[in-house]
């Protein structure tokens, strides 16, 4: 039998720490190793399959595109990319009336950072501390933690970080050259930390009187993940800008920037080769048709109150606080997380560090309450 395990340590990079499993196959919240033993996922792809895996309806759009159209490049109208675009801004804070459509949550980060240069013609951007955005260069700059950052320095000029949920800092720090401020709505890399109402109205008013761009990171966060289509709706926030990508057509890689309507782009001035293609715009259709009509935000909401329910953090000796919206879960532990993990995984259950002590749950939002009882059960016997 190929071993794959030894081809990807021999031909590949060795830049993320990777579990000992090969997996080869999905079904739901299920995933099956080239053995066929079972795992519940409870990262999704890290927040991308939110329908669970191998939903059929997202299985039959992608037949049916790839029989059709894969490929359409942006300098032809396409079906497929006109109905997504005008979806997403149907479906998105009332603020956002235009979309640029790319591959991935950096891309869509960059689109942000450039656009935001351009409406303003200002070059300082303001993020917040703890806050992930991306390993391209603009994303890294805009990431405070010196581990992503430093060995990349120098890099874009400009960014400065605040601490997150602390308006102060934010109302010393955006100032008349300052181009947007950009923050998560809920951190996921930095340890599953919500955002405070009060930031987050603060924020958007600081902005509007300064004249800076507000850009929200939805990249983790968005369709149906905390318990709203988007974040932005806890908030009842109107961003400027709106990144989205991972979840947004089921695992099909896609992104996505959303624009106010004052903010003017002109040929020329961005763009993108796969950016938009039709195979990636009919996933996506077809994943925003699930989300919304299995209502799978109320889902999240429901699944997310269950668990930490029957999880009972406040009895575990080992935990230190359960931080939470929908089925954003983070599980902060009083050491590092390292070995949680590798015994949750010599159970079969497959989980994500969130920053060193926390252990964060991203199921699918189709998981069924038995694959939530059996991942509380043992979760319950390590952490006692
Ligand atoms: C909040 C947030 N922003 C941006 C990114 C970068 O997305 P991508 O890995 O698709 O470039 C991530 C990825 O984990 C993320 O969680």
């Amino acid at each position: 039998m190929t071993d794959y395990r030894a081809l990807e340590q021999q031909y590949g990079l060795p830049l993320q720490a990777k579990r000992d499993l090969v997996a080869v196959r999905g079904n739901g919240a299920l995933l099956y190793d080239e053995n066929g033993v079972e795992y519940l996922d409870f990262a999704a792809g890290i927040a991308v399959a939110s329908l669970g895996h191998s939903h059929p309806k997202l299985v039959a759009a992608i037949q049916r595109q790839a029989e059709t159209l894969i490929t359409c490049p942006n300098i032809m109208y396409n079906d497929q990319r006109s109905m997504l675009l005008a979806r997403l801004v149907e479906i998105s804070p009332a603020s956002l009336t235009r979309a640029f459509l790319c591959n991935s949550g950096a891309e869509s980060i960059e689109a942000a950072l450039k656009f935001a240069r351009l409406h303003t013609g200002r070059g300082k951007f303001v993020t917040a501390m703890r806050g992930f955005h991306g390993r391209t260069m603009g994303a890294v700059s805009a990431t405070h933690t010196p581990k992503y950052r430093k060995p990349f320095m120098p890099l874009i000029p400009g960014f400065s970080y605040v601490p997150f949920n602390k308006i102060d800092p934010l109302d010393a720090a955006v100032d008349d050259d300052t181009a947007a401020v950009m923050f998560e709505l809920v951190q996921g890399e930095g340890g599953v930390n919500p955002a405070q109402a009060d930031f987050v109205a603060a924020a958007r008013e600081i902005c509007s009187q300064r004249g800076a761009l507000l850009i929200v990171d939805e990249i983790q966060t968005g369709f149906c993940r905390t318990g709203k289509l988007f974040a932005c709706e806890h908030f009842g926030l109107e961003p400027d800008l709106m990144c989205v990508a991972k979840a947004m057509a089921g695992g099909v890689p896609i992104g996505a920037t959303l624009l106010s309507g004052e903010i003017e782009v002109a040929t020329g001035q961005h763009g993108t080769t796969f950016g938009g293609n039709p195979l990636a715009c009919a996933a996506a259709l077809a994943a925003i048709d699930v989300y919304q009509q299995d209502d799978l935000a109320r889902r999240a909401a429901e699944l997310g109150d269950y668990f930490e329910q029957q999880l009972g953090a406040a009895d575990l000796s080992q935990v230190r606080a359960l931080r939470r919206l929908g089925l954003m879960i983070g599980i902060e532990l009083k050491y590092k997380v390292q070995d949680k993990l590798a015994e949750l995984l010599e159970r079969r259950i497959i989980a994500l560090p969130a920053g060193p002590n926390v252990i964060r749950m991203l199921p699918p939002l189709v998981v069924e309450r038995e694959q939530i009882d059996r991942v509380v059960a043992v979760l319950r016997e390590l952490l006692a």
